[in-house]
């Protein structure tokens, strides 16, 4: 799994060229792109500035030499490459499974060229067997969380050892076991009508192309009409 990780990395970072602005994406997927991006600027010389979607990622944009800026110094992004948890056949998804979601979706919002990098697993007809992860405020969370309760929404605090996960803007994680989202863009606007709820993981419409690793090799398809 972990080379098909790679494959996909290091085929989106040939999307990336010297003079660009690029947005550095989370987990274990990202990580390869990220990786592979730190190799040609200390190998090959590229010459690019990134942005970049958590502290993780900064963190090992750093040590690789990346050079960044934060989102506020730059306009636009020309391309971000980051994974996903689920695409579904009309190029929707689902993201935040390492918690990032936020910071994502505030790149992929400034980014002209948006890439996923996944592997076929990742590749369904419906979106919901991932939990839908939703970024909350702690003030008022539990009354948020009695909220999706009553909806029927199966909701669960993140947690990390024990402890309420807190993401890297200093909120909390509901996610939700929804097993099927018949209308990811009904469900994306009643989320963000809910007060508390600071960002929700569909990423309905984001995505120009997405780069798929499988056992046969890498696919890469294009959304329509992006
Ligand atoms: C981070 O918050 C997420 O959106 C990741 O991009 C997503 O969970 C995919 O992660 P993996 O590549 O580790 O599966």
């Amino acid at each position: 799994m972990s080379q098909l990780k790679q494959l996909v990395g290091i085929e989106a970072a040939k999307y990336v060229t010297d003079g660009m602005t690029i947005g550095l994406g989370t987990g274990s997927t990202a990580y390869y792109f990220v990786a592979e991006i730190g190799r040609r600027v200390q190998e090959e010389g590229l010459s690019i500035t990134a942005v970049t979607t958590s502290s993780v990622t900064s963190a090992q944009a750093k040590s690789l030499g990346i050079p960044l800026k934060s989102i506020d110094e730059v306009t636009s992004v020309d391309v971000t490459v980051d994974g996903a948890d689920e695409v579904d056949s009309e190029f929707n998804g689902i993201k935040g499974g390492g918690g990032a979601l936020l910071m994502e979706k505030v790149v992929a919002t400034y980014t002209k060229h948006y890439i996923w990098i996944v592997d076929e697993s990742k590749m369904v007809e419906t979106l919901g067997a991932f939990k839908l992860p939703v970024e909350v405020v702690q003030y008022g969370a539990e009354n948020l969380f009695r909220h999706f309760e009553a909806k029927g929404y199966v909701p669960s605090f993140r947690e990390t050892n024990g402890k309420r996960f807190v993401t890297d803007m200093k909120n909390f994680i509901i996610d939700l076991d929804l097993k099927t989202i018949a209308d990811p863009q009904a469900l994306a606007e009643e989320l963000d009508r809910t007060v508390g709820v600071v960002e929700h993981g569909l990423f309905n419409g984001f995505v120009n192309k997405v780069i798929v690793g499988s056992q046969d090799g890498v696919l890469t398809l294009d959304a329509p009409n992006k």
